[in-house]
């Protein structure tokens, strides 16, 4: 059977983002269990609903159908102000439509959030949970992939702190898992 295709989203669009880091730590650990492609933000416009339909805006087209495309996703978070930025509450609200029949239904999703604090975005982390409820995604419930002091374990744009990184890739094969379940339904 072909690799599984993993879609891996950083949910900030500064350059230097922590979480964009996260992500090459990600790719370039997993990187031979899966063909994995990362897909920024930054082309997502606001949502709309006036707007959506079956010919959203490119971007929002764009995103959508690399979910489509993928067999599960990992989303990369930070925190701000206690949840989730608002690019990646954004995002997820064009998934999110039509209701019920989101792109994201049944499709498997790990959440990782990191933070320069110690609480490692664990808020963003149970926002994200939440909205991910409206879209009927299978959301990896164990473990909570929550990254402290995101800063000091970062080189040259990577995370490569090794604790991390193993902490990371249990809940990358638990959602390899759960794409392998979902194929054999
Ligand atoms: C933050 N930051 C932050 N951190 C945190 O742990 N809890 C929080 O509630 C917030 N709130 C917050 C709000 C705003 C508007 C900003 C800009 C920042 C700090 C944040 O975690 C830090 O800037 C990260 O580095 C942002 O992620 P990226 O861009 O590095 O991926």
């Amino acid at each position: 059977m072909s690799k599984p295709r993993v879609l891996v989203i950083p949910g900030s669009l500064r350059k230097g983002s922590h979480s964009a880091a996260v992500a090459q730590g990600l790719m370039h650990t997993a990187g031979e269990l899966a063909d994995l492609q990362l897909l920024t933000l930054e082309a997502v416009p606001l949502y709309n609903a006036d707007l959506d339909g079956e010919h959203p805006p490119a971007g929002a087209a764009a995103f959508k159908k690399a979910i489509h495309d993928s067999d599960g996703v990992v989303l990369i978070s930070p925190e701000y102000n206690y949840g989730m930025p608002g690019v990646v509450k954004n995002a997820l609200d064009w998934a999110s439509r039509p209701g019920f029949e989101s792109v994201l239904k049944n499709k498997p999703v790990l959440i990782i959030t990191s933070s320069p604090g110690l609480m490692g975005g664990v808020r963003a982390q149970a926002q994200l949970r939440q909205t991910l409820m409206g879209t009927l995604s299978r959301v990896i419930s164990v473990p909570e992939i929550v990254i402290t002091q995101v800063g000091n374990q970062i080189e040259e744009g990577r995370l490569t702190n090794a604790t991390t990184l193993k902490f990371m890739m249990a809940g990358f094969h638990t959602l390899l898992a759960e794409i392998a379940y979902g194929r054999k339904a």
